[in-house]
């Protein structure tokens, strides 16, 4: 079923006319899929009611879309201001804000990270300024495997009994790149003292507000966190897997399946995401990824 959605403006400062766009949820209540939309030859008010979506529903998928690197960071831009990131070997050359995940190897040599997120998390949390969103274009992907999953934290936080959402919303989490530098299983790779330093550990509230609405999330994420603060281990870690495993159930999960030419698009501050396995010595997958700069979660 279609929905006719239309952002909001102001007609007092002489804004043009608001655009519909043909969208539908990527699960009730959740995302959106914005149909029949060429994001390259798009008019800016087009493209502004596209990030009007993405702030309001939490991710935005565009399918059967033809994008250059320049034309992913032109889009991006539109989202604020492109992040870069920690590991430099894999980002395409010249496009330093943009990352290959991938199992393909040229002349010996992999030309990007392989099975990088599989684990539920959100993407920096191990820093002060976490990325407000990720970007995903699928370049090329498997026949079958490595779905993306999407959990939708803020209808997860909203399940909760009122009683633990209250105990919940005082809880401060401890964050670590060191922590998840060390206990990742896919993606393990040698890391520099340099690189340590450069990532101090550092803290983040459990429940997360959003600043477009000030809806809360529940802002649990595994890799990165080593415990709770003033909770004593293993009790803090336990509770850290058991709301996971609470926010991450299929009634909150989106599974999406890619297509070449699609591009997914979450916002980090309301949902967690997960990558899944595929066969790789059968099929290749390759995937450009963008992040944009995000604040400091409250
Ligand atoms: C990620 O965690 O950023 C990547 C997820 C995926 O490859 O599906």
């Amino acid at each position: 079923m279609l929905n006719l959605v239309e952002p909001q403006h102001n007609a007092a400062h002489n804004v043009p006319a608001p655009v519909t766009l043909c969208r539908r949820d990527l699960k009730p209540g959740f995302g959106s899929e914005i149909l029949n939309l060429d994001l390259p030859t798009a008019d800016a008010a087009t493209l502004a009611a596209v990030v009007d979506t993405f702030h309001r529903t939490g991710a935005i998928l565009l399918r059967g879309q033809q994008m250059t690197p320049q034309d992913l960071l032109q889009f991006v831009r539109l989202f604020g201001q492109p992040e870069g990131h920690t590991l430099q070997e894999y980002t395409l050359p010249g496009f330093p804000e943009v990352y290959v995940l991938s199992n393909r190897v040229v002349n010996g040599k992999p030309i990007g990270a392989h099975n990088d997120g599989v684990v539920w998390h959100t993407d920096y949390s191990y820093r002060e300024e976490p990325v407000m969103c990720t970007m995903l274009y699928a370049v090329e992907v498997p026949a079958e495997g490595a779905d993306t999953l999407l959990a939708d934290i803020c209808a997860a936080y909203d399940a909760l009994p009122e009683g633990q959402r209250r105990q919940l919303d005082r809880l401060i989490v401890h964050h670590s790149f060191r922590h998840f530098m060390e206990s990742r299983v896919y993606g393990k790779a040698e890391t520099s003292p340099e690189l340590f330093a450069q990532n101090p550990d550092v803290f983040h509230p459990l429940i997360r507000r959003h600043p477009a609405d000030g809806r809360k999330a529940l802002w649990v994420s595994t890799g990165t966190v080593k415990g709770i603060v003033g909770m004593p281990e293993p009790q803090g870690s336990a509770l850290v897997e058991e709301l996971v495993e609470f926010a991450t159930q299929e009634r909150f999960v989106h599974r999406h399946k890619w297509q070449v030419g699609d591009v997914l698009m979450w916002d980090n501050r309301c949902t967690l995401h997960s990558g899944t396995l595929f066969d790789d010595t059968q099929y290749i997958r390759e995937m450009h990824r963008l992040w944009v700069k995000g604040d400091k979660p409250y």
